[in-house]
């Protein structure tokens, strides 16, 4: 009977040395484990409209920026790789799917057509790649997709509305807009890329800002200069044989093609009306500066690619964005815009 119990301690002791040594081996385990899943690289894939776009291309060099700067700060390497579509949806589709054959952890994506993320999104969705899109925004329906979807911007119409702000001001300042006194505002508008959220709420929230302010406007003539300053010149050339002096305001939904209009009536030394454009690129704010440029409203490239960079890293890290991220609508993340005024007054700085 002793001995019976005896052996029966004698097993528990056994069973509890066993339990112990199990204990520390699972420790020991889920060390190792996390050594194991420490992440010591990144692949980032970005793929661009065109990478001439003078905006376009301060969004990519920033974004390399932030990439060093994330290499050095998280000790860890960052492999970025950058593709220009060169204004073909075709070859940036084929550009997605080499990303995606390249093992990217996350797509950056800047459409050549913003009406086609369904196709890219659906391939993303295949692979389990997270995408952000960005500058191009794709329609919400499209968007809702998948939960692995985002977009960093601006708001287009407010844009539109701090554009049309400028000329207002001016307008009431002092009346020098008004070249005939005719108690309305003859206008030419530039516009950008047709489709392009940019270039249709720009154009739209410029116009009923003014008006609104009680302006009168009176259309001459509006096209599409595709967002380049050499196209712009072109189309300003053309309006100046028609409509010569009588162009009082000439509306742009960019700074370069605000600077191909300066381009045309300088060419002929011809004395500039009241210019309007956005993005406060450094030409621009210079152009500002001599007194040939209104105004302008920056678009804020530098903190769009510190948050395109930001979201993107996090997303490759595999972390909880909805914590860390202060996203709209789960998939958002829109920049301010500012007035730039002469001398570089920030007017309606939060
Ligand atoms: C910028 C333009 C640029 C376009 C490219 C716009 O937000 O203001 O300058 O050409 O994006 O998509
Ligand atoms: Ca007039």
């Amino acid at each position: 009977m002793k001995s019976k119990y005896i052996l029966k301690k004698y097993h528990i002791f056994l069973y509890m040395l066993f339990l112990l040594f199990q204990i520390g081996c699972d420790g020991k385990a889920t060390e190792q484990q996390k050594i194991d899943t420490v992440v010591s690289e990144i692949k980032i894939g970005l793929t661009v409209y065109r990478r001439d776009d003078t905006f376009i291309a301060m969004i990519v060099s920033d974004m390399e920026e932030a990439v060093k700067e994330a290499e050095q700060k998280n000790n860890i390497k960052i492999v970025m790789n950058t593709m220009d579509a060169k204004g073909s949806q075709i070859v940036q589709n084929d550009h997605i799917d080499k990303l995606i054959e390249q093992g990217c952890d996350v797509l950056c994506v800047n459409l050549v057509d913003r009406t086609v993320a369904a196709t890219v999104i659906d391939k993303a969705k295949a692979a389990d790649i997270p995408v952000v899109f960005f500058n191009r925004e794709p329609v919400k329906e499209d968007l809702e997709r998948w939960n692995k979807v985002y977009y960093v911007g601006a708001d287009a119409s407010e844009s539109g509305k701090l554009e049309g702000q400028i000329v207002v001001e001016q307008y009431n300042k002092n009346n020098n807009i008004d070249k005939n006194r005719d108690g309305k505002l003859q206008y030419v508008v530039l516009e950008g890329e047709q489709g392009h959220q940019d270039a249709l709420l720009r154009t739209e929230y410029a116009v009923k800002t003014i008006t609104e302010a009680g302006i009168q406007m009176d259309k001459l003539a509006g096209d599409t200069a595709n967002w380049l300053r050499s196209q712009a010149e072109t189309k300003m050339n053309q309006w100046l044989q028609i409509y010569d002096d009588e162009i009082e305001l000439v509306l742009c939904n960019n700074d370069d093609m605000a600077l191909g209009a300066i381009d045309a009536y300088e060419n002929i030394d011809k004395t500039l009306p009241a210019i309007v454009g956005i993005d406060g690129i450094a030409p621009a704010i210079e152009a500002m500066q001599q007194g040939k440029l209104l105004g302008t409203v920056k678009n804020d490239a530098e903190m769009q690619s510190e948050l395109i960079f930001e979201l993107s890293y996090r997303l490759a890290m595999k972390e909880d964005i909805s914590k860390s991220m202060n996203l709209v609508r789960g998939k958002y993340i829109f920049t301010r815009y500012t007035i730039l005024k002469p001398n570089n007054d920030i007017l309606n700085e939060q």
